[in-house]
């Protein structure tokens, strides 16, 4: 082992090498971003006012109202907080993705996955990062805008079949359970459609998502990219 100093330079100068290249030039390149406040043109009066796009309705409008200081990205907390552990248990996301890519580099756009292409900035405030590998399903970057009914995601967690006939998306039906109807039924109780008779609960119980199923869908509600960022503003 006359070599020793050289064996242990080595392996130290291939440590530092994968470090620097890996970790240092990542923190270097990202590591200073923070969340921004946006700016959009008031519609009346053109003046440039701190705020994001909302929905009213079934249209979405130039957030006067909101309040001065809202910074983007949004943390996602609570429930949709729990929901993403789920969303990581079930093993969503080998099959979602969620990143968008602009107009013009694949179908991103047309699909309508997302108005914009997602940029480092998106997920500085997420402890896991969910980009996901594989597209099996559609991207679920801005589901929660693309898709905004609750009673629409249990039925299709519970039976893909329900509302997207053909899917090879498996069921979750363990995040839901059959129970007796109390007093009265529950209002997300399922409502199975009508097509689906062997599907139905028997007479006098309901079909209802568990906690667990709760937290799911409020996080896949919560999946907005409904804001626009100084490096990525929406396409044309
Ligand atoms: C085996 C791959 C696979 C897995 C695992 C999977 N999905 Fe899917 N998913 C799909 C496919 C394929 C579609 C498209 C057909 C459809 O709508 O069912 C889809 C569609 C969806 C949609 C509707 C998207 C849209 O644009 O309409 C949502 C929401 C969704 N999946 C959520 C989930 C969640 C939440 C999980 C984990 C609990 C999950 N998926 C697990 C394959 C998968």
């Amino acid at each position: 082992m006359k070599n020793l100093p050289l064996l242990f330079m080595g392996i130290f100068f291939c440590l530092a090498f994968s470090f620097s290249g890996l970790i240092l030039s990542s923190m270097i390149q990202y590591g200073h971003l923070e969340p921004v406040t946006e700016f959009v043109n008031h519609p009346d009066t053109g003046e440039q006012i701190p705020g994001a796009f909302i929905e009213i309705g079934d249209k979405l409008v130039q957030g006067v109202n909101q309040p001065d200081e809202q910074t983007f990205p949004i943390e996602s907390v609570g429930l949709a907080q729990q929901g993403k552990q789920t969303y990581i248990n079930m093993g969503c996301l080998y099959c979602h993705s969620q990143q968008v890519r602009r107009k013009g580099f694949g179908a991103d756009y047309e699909r309508g996955w997302g108005d914009r292409q997602t940029v480092p900035r998106d997920y500085i405030l997420q402890q896991r990062v969910l980009l996901g590998t594989s597209r099996t399903g559609p991207d679920l970057m801005s589901i929660g805008m693309r898709q905004p009914s609750a009673e629409w995601h249990y039925l299709h967690l519970y039976n893909p079949q329900f509302t997207s006939p053909g899917s090879i998306m498996p069921p979750f039906r363990f995040l839901f359970e059959t129970r007796k109807i109390g007093d009265a039924p529950s209002p997300d109780a399922l409502k199975i459609p009508d097509g689906f008779p062997a599907e139905k609960p028997p007479a006098g119980y309901e079909i209802v998502p568990t906690d667990r199923g709760r937290e799911l869908v409020a996080y896949l509600l919560s999946l907005k990219l409904n804001y626009e960022l100084p490096e990525s503003r929406f396409s044309e």
